[in-house]
């Protein structure tokens, strides 16, 4: 039995004492003790194949920040990799992907038989979960098939994503099938890490943004539906970044949580999906700010999203140069608040 499952309570749309609250990328980033273990390996991804250094960076927040919840330290590029798409780490500039998807052929030599190739994943979601002790829920994760799709076609980070969208204009068919490759993919990935340990998952659409409503109906949504439907034993929340327009179609899917990055207003949220948890949303950039505008804001927006069916987080994740005591101040703000409703 879990010690604290507030999140957990809060994404069945049970009522919970206080709000619960943790932050996207809240291991590694910030901390000095993740950069103390990171300069002792060789690069990012000799981290994210150790378990053991994996379950101590994922409980650092824990124990440090005091958050109502643990995420497994991993990437979400972790599932290219598996299915035959090696990709770098290149430090200070990001993800890099030596060879991309461009021919039916290149679509065709990916495997979709994933999970025997990231046991390193499974194993450290067996030593966090013991190592947490109970003591808060371990979340898993997984990028969305439209932004997995948008690295393996593009091999690298974009403000467009200008080759990725040529695909679903040029040759939508490849589109569909990589998309439903990299879905049936992450589906069993997603099951394994639930059935390892993990409490609940998030499926990250950080690239949303660059598609229009009518692209994200046909390219992404019935590809984060078949995740929602696959997903039977844990909440499902979907964070599709900048994607406002989509509020609506998700309160419809089997999802029990709403990720919302800040340009969505709460009041806004809550009328186009009513019957849904809702996560977020505030700036990132706010957590600059000095301690009693931190406060201020915060409580803005905890007042407007009230204290049910709420789990508080960023609009998207820490950034690196925050000081990480100003985001321990605002998971002290938000575990503090008494709302009236
Ligand atoms: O939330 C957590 O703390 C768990 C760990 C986590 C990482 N990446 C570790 C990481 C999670 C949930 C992710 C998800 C991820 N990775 C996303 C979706 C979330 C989002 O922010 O939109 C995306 C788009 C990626 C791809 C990725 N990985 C990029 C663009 C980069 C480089 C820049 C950066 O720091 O985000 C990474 C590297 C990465 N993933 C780092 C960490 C801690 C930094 C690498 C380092 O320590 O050297």
């Amino acid at each position: 039995m879990l010690k604290n499952d507030l999140i957990l309570k809060a994404a069945r749309g049970e009522n919970t004492e206080r709000i619960p609250v943790w932050l996207m990328r809240q291991a590694g980033r910030i901390l000095p003790e993740y950069r103390y273990v990171r300069n002792n390996v060789a690069g990012f991804k000799e981290l994210v194949k150790n378990p053991e250094l994996i379950c101590e960076v994922t409980l650092q927040p824990v124990d440090i920040l005091d958050v109502d919840a643990a995420i497994i330290f991993s990437d979400i590029l972790v599932i290219p990799e598996a299915m035959g798409l090696n990709y770098e780490m290149i430090e200070s500039k990001g993800p890099f992907f030596p060879e991309t998807i461009k021919s039916q052929q290149d679509v065709d030599k990916l495997s979709i038989d994933v999970v025997a190739q990231l046991h390193y994943v499974f194993d450290s979601i067996k030593l966090t979960k013991n190592a947490l002790n109970n003591r808060v829920p371990l979340i898993g994760f997984a990028g969305a098939p439209w932004t997995i799709f948008s690295y393996m076609i593009e091999g690298k980070g974009s403000k467009t994503f200008s080759n990725a969208k040529k695909m679903l204009y040029t040759n939508p068919e490849l589109a569909h099938q990589l998309l439903q490759k990299i879905t049936s993919s992450t589906i069993a990935y997603l099951q394994e890490q639930i059935k390892c340990g993990a409490d609940i998952v998030q499926v990250f659409d950080s690239w949303a943004g660059v598609l229009s409503k009518a692209q994200y109906l046909e390219f992404a949504l019935p590809y984060m539906q078949q995740i929602c439907d696959a997903i039977k034993d844990v909440p499902v929340i979907l964070f599709a970044k900048d994607a406002h327009y989509i509020l609506n179609e998700f309160n419809e899917t089997n999802c029990s949580v709403i990720g919302l990055d800040w340009t969505i207003e709460p009041q806004k949220a809550r009328s186009e999906a009513p019957t849904k948890t809702l996560q977020g949303n505030l700036d990132p950039c706010v957590l600059y700010a000095d301690k009693s505008n931190i406060k201020k804001e915060t409580e803005k927006m905890l007042q407007a999203f009230g204290s049910q069916k709420y789990i508080c987080n960023l609009g998207h994740g820490v950034y690196p140069d925050v000081d990480f005591e100003k985001a321990k101040y605002f998971i002290e703000v938000v575990k503090n608040f008494k709302t009236d409703n």
